[in-house]
């Protein structure tokens, strides 16, 4: 990124930063994902309709702006930003299905499997997957790049780590296999950081991937703070928001009697320990001084949002 670019960006207002970068990033998968006109159309129909047109694109304002922060090339921003938020739509087309949380509606939409079909939502999450790594392995993304090759390969490993069964489908095999018990919140604290803060701190770290080594700590101390803040104000916004804000459906823990935050402290307490992770984070960012302000920004938007 120039100097000028990234000053441009330093001056933007946060919400002008945040939509801006939700702008590049729904151009940025338009490309990437195949054509639905192209064979096999009812799947690449249904990877577009559940990758395009919906969310806080959370993952990829972090990695863009963990990148800023740390000087990343914006080639390889772009690339990370992408690669995360499609390894996000798979789980999330997975996690709707009836074998696993059962909803039919996600981004204010019906759910991959409702609108299409459970084998179609199965391979539709499958190929996400797989676009997700053929995006950040992508040859073109790496020529003229600084980035060494065990950098370049570190990319593929960060997100192959945070996407497989120590990491997010691990933390959604502890989840099925929780409904209806309770959890200590030492296991639920694990459970949270894998099926949910193992991809938040892959975005950030993705992004983060030319910091120095004496910054690297301090980002990643900050990354696995607001990873679990994250799933904790989902577990609140499940309890305390309804459908239509939340674009799926409100209630659905107590629904499936699922061990949260909520049934393990208490609602009151749950926010106290959001805003707690909250202080956390922006504590945790102290080091790294006026230039993590967009990281700073962002924590606060994950603790206080409303959906
Ligand atoms: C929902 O994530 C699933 C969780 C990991 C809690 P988001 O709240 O980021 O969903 P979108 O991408 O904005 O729809
Ligand atoms: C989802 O947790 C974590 C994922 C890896 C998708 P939830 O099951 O609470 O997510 P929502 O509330 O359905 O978005
Ligand atoms: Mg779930
Ligand atoms: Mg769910
Ligand atoms: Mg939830």
């Amino acid at each position: 990124m120039s100097r000028l670019s990234s000053l441009d960006q330093a001056k933007q207002t946060f919400p002008d930063w945040v939509a801006g970068k939700q702008q590049r990033i729904e151009d940025l998968l338009d490309l990437c994902l195949p054509n639905a006109n192209i064979a096999p159309t009812r799947l690449h129909s249904a990877m577009r309709y559940s990758a395009l047109d919906g969310g806080k694109r959370v993952r990829a304002l972090l990695c863009y702006a963990a990148a800023e922060l740390c000087a990343c090339e914006p080639k390889i921003a772009d690339a990370a930003a992408c690669a995360v938020e499609l390894i996000h739509a798979n789980s999330l087309v997975h996690d709707d299905m009836p074998c696993m949380d059962d909803d039919d509606l996600r981004r204010g939409k019906a759910s991959c499997h409702k609108q299409y079909d459970d084998a179609t939502a199965l391979l539709v999450g499958d190929a996400l997957q797989s676009l997700a790594f053929e995006v950040i392995s992508q040859a073109q993304i790496y020529a003229d790049s600084q980035l060494n090759a065990s950098q370049q390969m570190s990319l593929v490993y960060l997100l192959a780590s945070a996407a497989g069964s120590t990491g997010m489908a691990g933390g959604q095999g502890i989840d099925l296999a929780s409904a209806g018990k309770s959890l200590s919140q030492t296991e639920l604290e694990t459970m949270h950081q894998m099926k949910t803060g193992a991809l938040i701190q892959a975005s950030i770290l993705l992004g983060a991937i030319s910091a120095p080594k004496s910054d690297l700590a301090t980002i990643k101390q900050f990354a696995i703070i607001i990873g679990l803040a994250f799933q904790v104000v989902d577990d609140i916004l499940d309890v305390e928001a309804d459908s239509l804000t939340l674009g799926k459906t409100a209630g659905k823990d107590a629904d499936n009697n699922k061990p949260t935050y909520v049934t393990i402290l208490g609602l009151d307490a749950a926010k106290q320990h959001a805003r707690a992770l909250y202080e956390q984070a922006i504590n945790a960012l102290a080091p790294l001084g006026e230039q993590a302000q967009r990281l700073r920004e962002l924590a606060g938007y994950i603790t206080q949002r409303s959906f």
